[in-house]
This record gives structure tokens, C-alpha cells and sequence, in this order.
């Protein structure tokens, strides 16, 4: 049988190392004392072409500052943001012009996202011109078929409306409409359906997928619902207080996760329980970002929490299964569903 020699080409789209954002607050000419807030603190992970990675954690826990931070939108205190093998993180905006066009950011809110007097069809067209791809004839005609390709139909009807005449959900289609002209190879979208009526949530997310398998997109989906990220992402990274605390396939990190945080925002989901009404319960609320605990900045909600928790600060880890997790203690495997049934 002769030899197969099979050459494996990993693409790596995006590595982010040790990425990190502190804001500082007061202190200035309005005095008050100076405090830091650490909001992304050593955030490191690498993304494939085509993948989902969903980013998940309480409010405020850093995730909008981690996509802001990867597409440049905000300087970074320090790490490394490699896009494509260049090290984009200390690029001036002239050199990351040719960047821009391919990474792009949705937010939230579609309605703060569109100028409001600007028909959206012009607004649709407009990246193409900014980013010199298309005369305006040209921009306009493609415009005219994205608005089709998001199903805004016939296009002529909406070519010359503006924001307020349409619902939340067709002004979010406009936003991704105007990120998709432009044909990125990376996206981060920040809760894209979150504020949208529920019904329509499912065709957005269809719409982004649809979107992501005809380009090859890889994007960041920024969301506080865990059903949601096990239907869009192959990846899951779990936030807290700035930091990854745990990242691997979606499935198996919600499924079993090892991480007793992931664990608890699991027990919250009934998507993932099955049902369950079981919750494993944290204590208290999530710490001032301003005052971090110290060691292990889960330990003052964790219920396995141990004495050197409170001291020494847990990195993110390999498991034997090859997901990541920062806990001194692991969770064994299959814990979930062991603690579910019991
Ligand atoms: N421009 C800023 N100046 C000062 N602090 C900021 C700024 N932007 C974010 N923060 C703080 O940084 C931390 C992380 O904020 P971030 O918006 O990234 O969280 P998040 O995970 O996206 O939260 P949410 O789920 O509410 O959107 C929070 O404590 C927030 O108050
Ligand atoms: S390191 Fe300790 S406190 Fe932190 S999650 Fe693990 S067991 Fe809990
Ligand atoms: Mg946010």
C-alpha cells in the first residue's frame, strides 16, 4: 500500500495572547480617588477560519472590551492581537485600513448602530465606498441585492427608508446587511438578537449563519444565553471578572463542564438541563471589578472553594479531555450529570 503523507493545514485566523484592558476611573481633574478596573486581564485564545467562538459570562465580566479589543476598536493595555499571521495590536489606523474591511463588529442595539436620517440602502452601500470597492452606481446596485439577500423584499421598497420605519428586527437585518458587503473573514457579534422581539431571533441567527457558511466566516457571538451559543458556536469561552476561566467545544464544556462556574450558569439553562429544575447554587453576587478578590477570583461564590483558593490564582489549564479550565479543584468528569441525577 504506498504511503499517504497527509499534510493538516490548521488556519488560524485570530490568536489573541494575553490580551489585556484596565480603565481607569477618577483621579483626574475632577478628583476622586483613582481606581482600575480590569476589565479584560490576560485574555489568550486562537480561532479557526469558519468558526464560532461564543464568548459568555455575567455582565461586566469584559466580553464587548474583548471583541472591541481584537478589531482594534479600543488599545490594548498590553498582549498581542495576530490576524491572518500579522500582529495587528500596534498598527496606526492608516496601516490597519486594509484590515478593517475584513473584520467587523454588530452590535446590540441596531437602532444605535444606523445614522437615523440615512436611507438604508445608502447606508448599506456606503462601506463599499468608503473602502474605494465600488463607484456609486455600482454600490447602489449592490446595496439593491443585499437588501434581497436579507430578505428586505422587493428591495426598491426599502432602499429609501429610514431606521425608524423599520422594526428591531429588520433594522438588525440592515446592520448585517452593511457588515456583509463588505465579504469579512471575521466578525464579532455583541448579542446581535438580544434586543430583538423573540420571534424573530431564530431567522437572525439563520440569516448569520447562512452568511458565515458562504464566506467562511469566523466570528466571536458575544451572548448571555447558553442555548443560544450551543446553537451558533463550535467554541465556548466562559468569562469571569476578566478572564477566561474556561474554553473548549461548546458541547462538551456545557454538557460537563469542569469548571464549577461554568457548572453553575449551566444548572441556570434548562436548555442544557434538560429540565432539570436543579440549581447549583452561587453565593452572592459577582465582586466589584475595582476590587478584585484575591487567588482564585471565583472563590468568594464557590462552593468548593478551599483554603488556598483565597491565595493562589489559578491558570487556565489542559484537561485530559484537552478543554481548558482555571480551577485548582477541578470538577471530575461527567460531574453534571451525576449531581443532576442525585
Ligand atoms: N469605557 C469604559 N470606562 C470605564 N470602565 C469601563 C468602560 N467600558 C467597560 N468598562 C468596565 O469594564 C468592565 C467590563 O465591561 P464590558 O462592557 O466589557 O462587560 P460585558 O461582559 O460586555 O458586560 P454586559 O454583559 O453587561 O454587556 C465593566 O466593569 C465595565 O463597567
Ligand atoms: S480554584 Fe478554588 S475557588 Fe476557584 S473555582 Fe476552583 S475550587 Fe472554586
Ligand atoms: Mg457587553
Amino acid at each position: 500500500m504506498p504511503l499517504v503523507h497527509e499534510v493538516i493545514v490548521v488556519s488560524v485566523l485570530l490568536s489573541v495572547r494575553g490580551l489585556k484592558k484596565y480603565f481607569v476611573q477618577g483621579g483626574g481633574i475632577l478628583g476622586g480617588e483613582k481606581e482600575v478596573v480590569k476589565a479584560v486581564d490576560g485574555v489568550s485564545f486562537d480561532m479557526k477560519r469558519g468558526e464560532t467562538l461564543a464568548l459568555v459570562g455575567e455582565s461586566g465580566c469584559g466580553k464587548t472590551t474583548t471583541g472591541r479589543l481584537v478589531l482594534r476598536l479600543l488599545e490594548p493595555d498590553d498582549g498581542e492581537i495576530i490576524f491572518d499571521g500579522v500582529n495587528i495590536t500596534h498598527m496606526s489606523m492608516k496601516e490597519l485600513r486594509p484590515f478593517r474591511r475584513r473584520m467587523q463588529m454588530i452590535y446590540q442595539d441596531p437602532y444605535a448602530s444606523l445614522n437615523p436620517r440615512k436611507p438604508i440602502g445608502e447606508a448599506i452601500a456606503e462601506p463599499l465606498i468608503v473602502h474605494g470597492l465600488a463607484e456609486k452606481e455600482e454600490a447602489k446596485e449592490q446595496a439593491m441585492k443585499m437588501l434581497e439577500r436579507v430578505g428586505l423584499t422587493p428591495a426598491e421598497d426599502f432602499y429609501d427608508r429610514i431606521p425608524s420605519q423599520l422594526s428591531g428586527g429588520q433594522r438588525q437585518r440592515v446592520v448585517i446587511a452593511r457588515a456583509m458587503i463588505l465579504k469579512p473573514e471575521f466578525v464579532v457579534a455583541d448579542e446581535p438578537v438580544s434586543m430583538i422581539d423573540v420571534s424573530m431571533r431564530a431567522s437572525i441567527l439563520e440569516l448569520l449563519k447562512g452568511f458565515q457558511e458562504e464566506y467562511g466566516l469566523a466570528m466571536i457571538f458575544i451572548t448571555h444565553d447558553l442555548s443560544v451559543a450551543r446553537l451558533v458556536a463550535d467554541k465556548i469561552a466562559v468569562m469571569y471578572l476578566g478572564k477566561i476561566i474556561e474554553y473548549g467545544p461548546v458541547d462538551k464544556v456545557l454538557r460537563d463542564p469542569r469548571h464549577p462556574y461554568t457548572a453553575a450558569l449551566a444548572t441556570a439553562a434548562p436548555s442544557i438541563t434538560m429540565r432539570r429544575r436543579k440549581r447549583l447554587d452561587i453565593k452572592g453576587e459577582i465582586a466589584d471589578p475595582r476590587n478584585l478578590p484575591l487567588g482564585c477570583r471565583f472563590h468568594p461564590r464557590c462552593p468548593y472553594a478551599k483554603e488556598d483558593c483565597a491565595s493562589k490564582e489559578p491558570e487556565l489549564r489542559e484537561m485530559d479531555d484537552g478543554r481548558l479550565t482555571a480551577c485548582h479543584y477541578p470538577l471530575e468528569e461527567g460531574f453534571l450529570d451525576h449531581w443532576l441525577k442525585g
